[in-house]
Parts: C-alpha cells; structure tokens; sequence
C-alpha cells in the first residue's frame, strides 16, 4: 500500500507534472516534491504543487541527510538532474555529483525503507558516434535513416534496447547510465521494485526551455519574443532530427508502473514520441511559425557541437508490448499545449523564458 510518494526534483518540468497527475490519480497518498529549485523558473511550480495539497520541500539530494530526514517513503520517482548535455560538460563536477551520487542517496533512502524506485534515464546512455553512424538520407527538410536501416539495436522505426551501450555518450548519459547500473544493483541487494525509463526529448507546459535543454519550450518562446535563434550544427541546416513526447503521455507511463511496479520489476524502457512524432528543427520551425504567427530570421553555425546527434528516434516496442503504452498526444498537440500556456502564464514566464 503506497502512502507517501517522493518526488525528487519535483519542482522541476517531468516532477511538478508529474506531482499534480498521482496527486489526481493515486486519491489518499502524499506527494512530497523535493527540490534544490536550481532550474531556473522551477520555483514557478510551487503554488501549482501547494494548492493542490502536495507537499514541497526544498532539500537537496547531494545532500544524503535532508533525504534521511523525510518520513518512511513507499515510492521513489528520481526526476532530478542536470538535464542538459551541454551543462554536463560546462560543469561536470554538479552533474555527476547530483544525476549520478544525488541518485545514490535516493537510492540509500530507497534502501532504508524498501521503497519502490522509479528512475528517469536518457537515449543520452546510447553512444553518440555509433547512433549517428546509422545509415542516414539527407531529404528536403530532414534527415533520416534508410527504410532498410536494420542493424544491431535499430531499425527504421528506432533505437532498441539491444543498441550498443559502449562509447562516449556525454557526461550527462555517462550519469546517467551509471546511475541505472546503481538503481538495478540497489534494488537487487536491499529487495526493492524498480524500473527505468530511458526518455527522448519531452515537451509541454510547465517546461523552462533555455538554450540547451528544453528545444521545443525554447523554440516556441524565442518565436514569441523575437529572440535570436539558429540552427546549430550538422552544417547548420536544421534537419537534425528527433521524436518528442507529451509530458502527460510520460505521467501516464509512470503511472501505469506504480500501478504495475511487481510485474515490471527491474525493467528499462526505451520510450519517446517514436517515429510518428519525429520532427526536424526546419520542421518545427515551420509548425511553430503557423502556430504563434510570427516569423523570425534564423541563424546558422556549420560546426557540431559536443555529443551532438543527427537523429534519434525511440523504438518504443517493447514499451507498448509490456505495459500497452503508447503516446496519444501528436506534436501538434504539444505546441498548440505549449503555445496556451505561454500565453496564460505571459507575466510570470516573462522572466525565465525572454
Ligand atoms: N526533459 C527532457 O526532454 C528529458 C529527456 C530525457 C530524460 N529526462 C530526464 O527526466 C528528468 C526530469 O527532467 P526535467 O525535464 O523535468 O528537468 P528539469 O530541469 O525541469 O527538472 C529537474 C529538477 O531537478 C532539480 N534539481 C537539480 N539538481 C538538484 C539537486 N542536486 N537536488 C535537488 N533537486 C535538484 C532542478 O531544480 C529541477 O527542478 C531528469 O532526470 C532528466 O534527465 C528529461
């Protein structure tokens, strides 16, 4: 029986998200966010968290003791992170020593009370040169792989489980792939459920996209506000392409494995927006501009940066076998979502997304 639920980084886009969907779903437990408030905007989320009866504490998870100071918790969801590629290189001491040795004090709370763990990972784990090494086209507006691409690990509809792991994946995959291994070791030794979801590129409301992470958020906002924007990378023509996923379609997902979390014991998923929901950045700009009505000029740099990948598409078949799990919501779903909240939240997200 769950009662207390603990959301680690909680305030931040996939935890405040999240927090709001159990707290509706799971009727009688308690949903405790816990958040260092480093991303900026997450502080946004408290009163949406607050007003609806969860609970918010700001606490640190590299800070062992303030996770010890929590009540008995029955369920952990890890959502906490320094989730962009670019950061983890920028400052890698702050992201292995909140997404890999943060994760590890979840994992000692997890530990005291033999609580079920959920982990948020990342396509990041898969390594960058052999992803982009899949045989690709370059086509009007995007590239992509060959309708005959079937190799180890990928096929035309996506990126597998069976995909190589070994290579550079970024400092932020390289987290995040230990912090898996930790989680199933963890588990395996004190006797607790776990899963792992290994997400693509998530969008919606509530989501502070900057530069670095965040593209869809960040694209819609500098449409908005005029700001400057340009196509980075693989010769600057931004067909580079990605699948997105609806934040509720990732809530629904965890739900259905807190509901399920016996029969998914100890299971990693690859899941993302999947072919279906595959767009290039020439693509959504051309979606965005319909959208908001404004046009902007963008800009372009040739020359890639770090761990910067062509194409990443989730195969989300076993996903969809094990759990029925599909995304419902369609990139237009997820901009037009995006788009209204931007609009009623103008004033507060003036200063976080300008
Ligand atoms: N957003 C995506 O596209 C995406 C894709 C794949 C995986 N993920 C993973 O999903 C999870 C949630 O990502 P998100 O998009 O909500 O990111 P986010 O930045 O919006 O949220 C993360 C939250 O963690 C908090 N945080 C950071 N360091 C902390 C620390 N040391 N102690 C406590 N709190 C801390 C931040 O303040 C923030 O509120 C992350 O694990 C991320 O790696 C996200």
């Amino acid at each position: 029986m769950i009662k207390n639920i603990l959301i680690a980084g909680g305030a931040g886009f996939v935890g405040s998200n999240l927090a709001l969907n159990l707290k509706q779903e799971l009727k009688g437990c308690r949903i405790i966010c816990f958040d260092n408030l480093i991303r900026a905007g997450s502080e946004l989320n408290i009163p949406r968290l607050e007003d609806c009866g969860i609970t918010f504490i700001k606490g640190d998870i590299r800070n062992l003791q303030q996770l010890l100071d929590l009540p008995k918790i029955d369920l952990i969801v890890e959502c906490s992170a320094e989730p962009s590629v670019l950061a983890s290189y920028d400052n890698p001491s702050y992201t292995i020593e909140t997404n890999l040795m943060g994760t590890l004090n979840c994992l000692e709370l997890a530990r005291r009370d033999k609580s079920g763990f959920i982990f948020l990972s990342t396509s990041r784990v898969y390594p960058v040169e052999q992803v982009n090494n899949i045989p690709y086209e370059e086509q009007a507006t995007r590239f992509d792989w060959l309708k005959r691409a079937e190799g180890a690990g990928y096929s035309y509809r996506g990126v597998n489980l069976d995909f190589s792991l070994n290579g550079v994946k970024s400092l932020y995959g390289a987290t995040k792939l230990s912090s898996e291994q930790l989680v199933l070791e963890f588990a395996d030794m004190y006797s607790f459920k776990c899963a792992i979801n290994r997400l693509g590129v998530i969008a919606g409301p509530w989501q502070m996209g900057k530069i670095d992470q965040g593209i869809v958020g960040y694209w819609m906002a500098r449409h908005k506000y005029r700001g400057a924007l340009s196509y980075v990378g693989f010769d600057g023509l931004g067909k580079q392409v990605r699948d997105i996923v609806h934040v509720d379609d990732v809530c629904a997902l965890i739900l259905y494995q807190i509901n399920h979390l016996d029969g998914l014991d100890r299971k990693i998923f690859n899941a993302g927006g999947g072919r279906d929901n595959s767009v290039s950045l020439l693509e959504l700009t051309d979606m965005v501009r319909k959208i908001t009505g404004n046009t902007i000029a963008i800009g372009s740099v040739r020359d890639n940066r770090k761990a910067d990948i062509r194409i990443f598409i989730a195969d989300n078949s076993a996903v969809s076998r094990e759990t029925g799990w599909a995304p419902q919501k369609s990139i237009e779903d997820i901009l037009v979502d995006v788009n209204q909240w931007m609009d009623t939240h103008a004033d507060e997200l003036k200063g976080v997304l300008t």
